[in-house]
């Protein structure tokens, strides 16, 4: 494998997808971690040090211990990565006057890297900090007008510097420039989802060995694709657990039960629980006072029904490897706080067994898809652990959660005929408790406001209202009037996140 050490670029996520994408394994490894680790772990074959905010010269930005480059692993140093290489071994960085950042023409006077690749061409960069003048026996290998070392290579070592951002899709020939960063180490390409999958199987195999598992399964992308993936490794020894709260689209219990059960012939336990989560939550209108409701109450029946499962050992999730750095490395920039409602009690008695935690979310659509999954499935939009509870603004009735369901169905429906699905990250409907005046059939109607939300987003952490044809939204808005009871006027949400959050509640 090859790792990156995290120096808090918002770009470290993407080396290691780009790594991986050129079939290679990669972690991203806090900058922290001892030379000694390294050492011992014999897998490491390549070593890329990430961009990072700091500057080489500030007190305490991060370093390394510079053994590092004593190791004969190879080692490529990327924006700040290549900076600090430069500066540990004796080179000289400094503030430039001239800053460059976008898209800048680079050329390549002699470079490993860049073999075969044309002379000239556009990157990505983004510093304020150049390298003068490089260490002792290294030699500079490409330039741009503002910039005298953009690329820079050790005589006879393996060590390699990057000033650009070679990670991202801006930069022309990153991947190439990378596989031949690749070429240096001494791995196979072997990384793939067959081989992960063949992988994790024997893993799983070796830790369960002849426990039995359980797993919550939401019918969302991740925990459909551990059941999967469970499902081929051990069949026989997996219990799924499926918490209706009656707050799910509609039909969703039924193609859970389908898929699961009907077509992948899995141990499928189904727990209808609407009528009690119903009766906990009625009168209840405070959002966070229902997220809390909800929350707890799925904990409850969750417990209730692996308590029937006395002999289980494992508890199996669908974290994911987003989830581990976001909460595990301390240097990367943005932080998600995640909210799932799945957040399963401290004082669990099970083991944990998370099989996707080294793979990113569209990694995991691709297992799910060669797990035999269907796109239905694993291109699934995002879905709130407390469910249409907080798409309907005040207090839950049954009769309002059919109002929805229903919109909603109808929104999927025409956002899928019109083939806009691939184009929104997230799209339902939300009712409001306002009532306002129209006229129906020439009577008088006073009936509730139903709102479309609808966004382009890359996490969800920032969101953009879709900007659907109102051809579409008219089609949408016409049937919602005529076929759901109780509607009496269709608006649609302009509001990007921030400032408003993608939910209503
Ligand atoms: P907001 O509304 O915060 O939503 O902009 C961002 C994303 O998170 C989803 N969301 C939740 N997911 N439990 C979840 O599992 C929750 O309590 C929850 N609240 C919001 C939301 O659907 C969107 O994708």
């Amino acid at each position: 494998k090859i790792i990156v050490l995290d120096f808090g670029s918002q770009y470290n996520q993407l080396i290691v997808r780009r790594v991986r994408e050129l079939g290679v394994y990669s972690e991203l490894v806090s900058h922290e971690i001892s030379l000694e680790k390294i050492k011992s772990d014999k897998t490491i074959k390549g070593i890329i040090l990430s961009g990072g905010p700091h500057s080489v010269y500030e007190e305490n930005s991060f370093s390394i211990d510079k053994t590092i480059f004593e190791l004969d692993i190879p080692v490529l140093g990327i924006c700040y990565g290549m900076q600090l290489m430069a500066s540990l071994l004796g080179g000289t960085v400094t503030k430039s006057d001239k800053k460059e950042y976008g898209l800048t023409k680079i050329d390549i006077i002699d470079s490993s890297l860049t073999k075969e690749l044309p002379k000239s061409f556009n990157v990505w960069m983004s510093h304020d900090d150049s390298v003068v003048k490089v260490p002792k026996d290294f030699k500079t290998t490409a330039k741009s007008s503002l910039t005298q070392t953009v690329m820079m290579e050790h005589i006879n070592k393996p060590l390699y510097g990057i000033q650009y951002h070679v990670e991202v899709n801006h930069t022309e020939y990153g991947k190439d420039i990378l596989s031949h960063f690749i070429d240096k180490c001494d791995v196979k390409r072997t990384w793939s989802m067959k081989t992960f999958i063949k992988e994790e199987t024997k893993k799983i195999k070796e830790t369960i060995k002849e426990d039995k598992v359980i797993l919550g399964l939401s019918g969302g992308v991740d925990s459909s694709v551990v059941a999967a993936l469970l499902n081929h490794a051990i069949k026989a020894q997996l219990t799924c657990i499926f918490v209706d709260h009656g707050l799910l689209r509609k039909d969703e219990a039924k193609s859970v039960k389908e898929v699961f059960e009907n077509e992948f012939k899995m141990n499928l336990v189904v727990v209808d629980a609407k009528e009690r989560f119903l009766t906990k939550l009625k009168g209840i209108t405070d959002p966070e006072t229902k997220r809390k409701i909800i929350g707890t109450e799925f904990i409850r029946v969750f417990e209730e029904e692996t308590k029937k499962l006395e002999d289980a050992k494992f508890l199996a999730q669908g974290t994911l490897y987003t989830d581990i750095i976001e909460s595990g490395t301390k240097h990367a920039e943005t932080i998600k706080s995640h909210h799932n409602v799945g957040g399963l009690p401290k004082d669990i008695k099970f083991k944990l067994i998370e099989p996707l935690n080294t793979l990113f979310k569209d990694e995991v659509r691709q297992l799910g898809k060669e797990l035999g999954l269907s796109d239905e499935i694993v291109q699934r939009q995002p879905f709130p652990g407390p469910g249409l509870g907080i798409r309907i603004l005040g207090d839950i009735t049954e009769e309002k959660i059919t109002i929805v369901q229903e919109s909603d169905y109808i929104l999927r429906e025409e956002i899928k005929r019109y083939q806009q699905d691939s184009k929104i990250w997230q799209y339902f409907t939300v009712l409001t408790p306002i009532k306002t005046v129209g006229v129906k059939g020439d009577k008088r109607a006073y009936e509730n406001v139903l709102a479309i939300r609808a966004v382009t987003s890359v996490d969800g952490m920032t969101a953009a209202f879709a900007h659907i044809p109102y051809e579409i939204l008219e089609v949408i808005s016409t049937r919602i009037i005529n076929e759901v009871r109780g509607v009496g006027r269709v608006v649609y949400d302009i509001t990007s996140k921030p400032p408003g959050t993608i939910e209503w509640e």
